[in-house]
């Protein structure tokens, strides 16, 4: 790991060992190496106009330090920004910038090497220093800006690590393992507990492999846990959060093609951003009511699994006629919202899951798309993704599209009744919309298009760890 830390010498006056980053106002594909008269290296990078930095190349830009040393094996560096020759980031105040820096240089420093032999210290970045002279606020942004990309990278190892080494039960030992030593309290129902819940669905999509279904349920009471009185009258009402936390999934009977399926580790990502959201927010201290929930099952085959046709019925008593085994993401999240809001009452739901590959042919890779019909939240979303740089944009959530799951034999069906392929995200919202609670805003967040990394981020290949930052900005703005 990147020992990260802020310094008030100016980069000329630190020890020779670091590599000084100059940023000058060349194109971003000019870049010198030059060795000092002092005999101190300084890597001087072209970025562009500072006037023409906006908070996308902003971000950007601080990954590409952070990439650029890494390419040179420069070992220790140090950055020193003038933050007021940036004009378009004036309106956001410094302390987005640090925030931001914080966060990206967390991020941009991330490597998974769990699976490699080769001794990898050698090529790591080992430091970074940030010059200047912050104020109280400035810094106090910029740690924060480091816990939340530190917490996006937990959520990265936890995707990231392949599905035999993540199963739901080691999936809950990894959440429990993220918030040891915080203040949130982290438990699991087991297949007893989930039968006893009545989590129908949740039961079924795991029920063909050999580690069962977990609940995992993460509650973080910043702002006090409301007595009965204060449940009863609707106050300190928790933000719910599920995540999708499908361990693996082959597609069951329905069994996924080559090509479709060993990225599927990858399918609890939405859990894993609730676990690396919660600990972020629990090592921040915010003082708000949370509550995360991860229905975790792996979509395997055997001749236990659900079969295509198979009827079940969801903890809301609906029954659900599961037309394909591979729709099984929206089948555990339909439980998970009736049970928080049964036993929660939460004040709004927001879900985050790799639901559809539909999500990547109606946006490519660059955002998650967000279906809500919360005009307001739909708005406060879209403006903490860019914000936060996890991208968000929306599709409707309109009751025209909930005929098309209208089943013969049962309630409703996974997926459409005629198989047509049309509009598959949006479908997958339009199923979760039968089991969201009426009076209570709720935004389903589809990340699927943002489940890895793609070149333009400039980040390890990978989980990309969305959307840890804009969850822990919605729950800081959160009323
Ligand atoms: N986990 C997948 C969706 C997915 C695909 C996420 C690619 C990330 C990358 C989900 O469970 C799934 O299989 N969805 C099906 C739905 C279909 C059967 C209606 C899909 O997208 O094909
Ligand atoms: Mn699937
Ligand atoms: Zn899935």
């Amino acid at each position: 790991m990147t020992k990260i830390t802020t310094s008030t010498k100016i980069a000329a006056d630190l020890d020779k060992k670091y590599c000084r980053i100059v940023l000058t106002q060349d194109k971003p594909t000019w870049h010198r190496l030059v060795e000092t008269v002092e005999g101190t290296l300084e890597y001087r990078m072209g970025v562009g106009k500072w006037k023409n930095i906006t908070r996308r190349t902003f971000r950007t830009l601080v990954r590409s330090i952070v990439q650029t040393a890494k390419a040179h094996q420069l070992g220790q560096i140090a950055i020193e920004l003038d933050v007021k020759a940036f004009s378009q980031l004036e309106e956001f105040g410094s302390q987005w910038v640090y925030r931001t820096l914080g966060e990206n240089l967390q991020l941009a420093q991330y490597e998974f090497t769990k699976y490699k032999t080769k001794d990898m210290s050698k090529t790591l970045l080992k430091e970074v220093v940030v010059c200047g002279t912050l104020s109280a606020a400035e810094k106090t942004a910029f740690k924060a800006g480091l816990i939340v990309g530190e917490s996006a990278n937990i959520t990265r190892d936890i995707a990231n690590t392949s599905g035999e080494d993540m199963t739901p039960s080691k999936l809950a030992a990894a959440a429990k393992e993220a918030l040891a030593g915080t203040k949130a309290t982290v438990k699991a129902l087991g297949s007893a507990e989930i039968k006893k819940a009545k989590m129908g669905l949740l039961e079924v999509v795991g029920k063909g492999a050999a580690d069962k279904p977990q609940f995992i349920i993460i509650e973080w009471w910043g702002a006090g846990k409301p007595t009965v009185a204060e449940k009863k009258a609707g106050k300190k009402q928790p933000i719910a959060l599920i995540g999708k936390g499908i361990t693996y999934d082959s597609g069951g009977l329905n069994v996924k093609p080559t090509g479709a399926m060993h990225e599927m580790h990858m399918d609890m990502s939405g859990g894993s951003a609730m676990i690396g959201t919660m600990r972020a927010i629990a090592l921040l201290g915010l003082k708000k009511n949370v509550v995360a929930f991860i229905p975790a099952a792996e979509n395997s085959i055997s001749a236990e699994s659900m079969r295509a046709g198979d009827i079940a019925t969801s903890m809301s008593g609906q029954t659900v006629e599961i037309l394909h085994t591979d729709a099984e993401g929206r089948l555990v999240l339909a439980d998970a919202m009736t049970y928080a809001e049964t036993h929660y009452t939460p004040s709004v739901i927001l879900d985050a899951a790799t639901l559809t590959g539909a999500a990547l042919s109606a946006l490519g890779q660059h955002a998650s798309a967000i279906m809500t019909k919360d005009k307001k939240l739909q708005e406060t979303l879209m403006e903490l993704g860019e914000n936060s740089g996890d991208l968000v944009w929306p599709l409707p959530l309109w009751d025209e599209y909930k005929s098309s799951l209208k089943s013969s034999r049962a309630d409703i069906a996974n997926i459409a009744t005629n198989f047509s392929r049309f509009g598959g995200c949006i479908e997958g919202g339009t199923f979760l919309s039968f089991f969201a609670p009426k009076n209570t805003p709720w935004a389903h967040i589809d990340i699927a298009p943002r489940m890895e990394s793609i070149p333009s981020d400039k980040l390890a290949k990978g989980a990309a760890g969305e959307p840890v930052r804009l969850l822990v900005k919605f729950v800081e703005q959160h009323g």
